[in-house]
C-alpha cells in the first residue's frame, strides 16, 4: 500500500506533536507542517529544532499552498480563528482535510462548512480516540430507557485548554438531548438552583496536565451507571487521527465524514 502523504496545520502544538511522534514513517509520509506567524522556529527543518526527524520545513499560514501542495490529506489542528482562515485556502487547492480543532462557535462552524462541504473530502472531529467514539454510540441507546433516567456529563482537561465544555462533552450532550429529550444545557448547578425536566448537566474542570476525561453518568430513582472514558496520554488522539487521514485518503466523495464513518466501514 502506497504512503499517504500528510501536512500537519498547528505542527507545533500539544495534539500536532503528538501525531509528528506517532506517524509511522512506513505509512505516512509528512510533506508539510505549519505554525502559527508567530513561531521562532518557521523556515527551519522540522530535526533542526528536535520537532521531528525530517527535513520538511516549519511555515507560517502565509506559505500554506506550497505546503499542502505535495499532500494527499491535511490534517488541522489549531485554534478556531485559524481554521476559519486556513481551511477554505485548503479547500480551495482540493486537497483533503481531517479537522481536530474544537471550540467552533456557530458562525465559524458555518464558515467552514460552507468551505469544504461538496468540495473535498473532510473529516471533523472533536474526538478521534478510538474508545470515545465507541461511547457516542452507547450514549445513543439511553433513548430506550424509561422517563425517569436522567444523564449528566462531566469532563476533565488540562489548564491549557481555550474551550470549555470541551467539543467532545458537546457532541455527547447533542446525544443524549436527541436520545433523552434535553433542551437546556447547564453548566453549573450553584446558579441554575433544583434540575428541571428539560435539563442536561455538562460539568468542566481544569487542572492540570489531563489529556482529556469524560464521565457519563446515567441515574433512575434506585439504580445508576457511569461510563468514563479516560484518555491516557495524547497518542489516543494521534492515532485516530492517522486513521482517519488514511481512511479519507481513499474517499473521493466530497462529503463531512465522522469518525463513525471512519470506525463503521473501516476497509474504505
Ligand atoms: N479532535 C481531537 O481528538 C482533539 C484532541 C485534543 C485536542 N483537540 C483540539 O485540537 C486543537 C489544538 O489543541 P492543542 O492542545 O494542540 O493546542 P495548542 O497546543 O495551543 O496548539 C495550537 C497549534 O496551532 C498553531 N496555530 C496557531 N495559530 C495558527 C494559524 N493561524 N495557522 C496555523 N497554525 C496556527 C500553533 O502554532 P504555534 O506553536 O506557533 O503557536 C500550534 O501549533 C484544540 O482545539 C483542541 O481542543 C482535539
Amino acid at each position: 500500500m502506497s504512503r499517504t502523504r500528510v501536512c500537519i496545520i498547528g505542527a507545533t502544538g500539544r495534539l500536532g506533536r503528538e501525531i509528528l511522534r506517532e506517524l509511522n514513517q512506513e505509512d505516512f509520509e509528512l510533506v508539510g507542517a505549519i505554525a502559527s506567524r508567530n513561531n521562532s522556529n518557521l523556515g527551519m527543518k522540522l530535526e533542526a529544532f528536535g520537532l521531528a526527524n525530517s527535513d520538511v520545513r516549519l511555515v507560517s499560514p502565509d506559505s500554506l499552498n506550497e505546503a499542502v501542495k505535495r499532500a494527499d490529506v491535511v490534517i488541522s489542528t489549531s485554534n478556531p480563528a485559524a481554521e476559519v482562515e486556513n481551511l477554505p485556502k485548503v479547500a480551495g487547492v482540493g486537497k483533503r482535510i481531517v479537522v481536530g480543532t474544537t471550540g467552533f462557535t456557530a458562525d465559524q462552524y458555518l464558515a467552514i462548512k460552507g468551505a469544504v462541504d461538496g468540495k473535498v473530502p473532510t473529516i471533523i472531529s472533536s474526538n478521534f480516540a478510538i474508545a470515545m467514539n465507541f461511547l457516542y454510540k452507547i450514549a445513543e441507546l439511553t433513548s430506550s430507557l424509561p422517563p425517569q433516567y436522567q444523564a449528566s456529563i462531566v469532563e476533565s482537561h488540562h489548564a491549557g485548554k481555550l474551550d470549555s465544555p470541551s467539543g467532545t462533552a458537546y457532541a455527547l450532550g447533542e446525544i443524549l438531548s436527541r436520545a433523552m429529550g434535553y433542551s437546556t444545557i447547564i453548566h453549573d448547578r450553584h446558579s441554575a438552583g433544583k434540575r428541571k425536566k428539560d435539563e442536561l448537566e455538562i460539568f468542566s474542570r481544569r487542572v492540570g496536565g489531563v489529556p482529556g476525561i469524560h464521565e457519563v453518568t446515567i441515574a433512575g430513582p434506585y439504580d445508576m451507571i457511569r461510563i468514563e472514558h479516560i484518555a491516557f496520554t495524547r497518542a489516543a488522539f494521534a492515532q485516530g487521527a492517522l486513521l482517519a487521514a488514511k481512511w479519507l485518503s481513499r474517499i473521493s466523495s466530497p462529503q463531512i465524514y465522522s469518525m463513525g464513518d471512519v470506525l463503521s466501514h473501516p476497509s474504505n
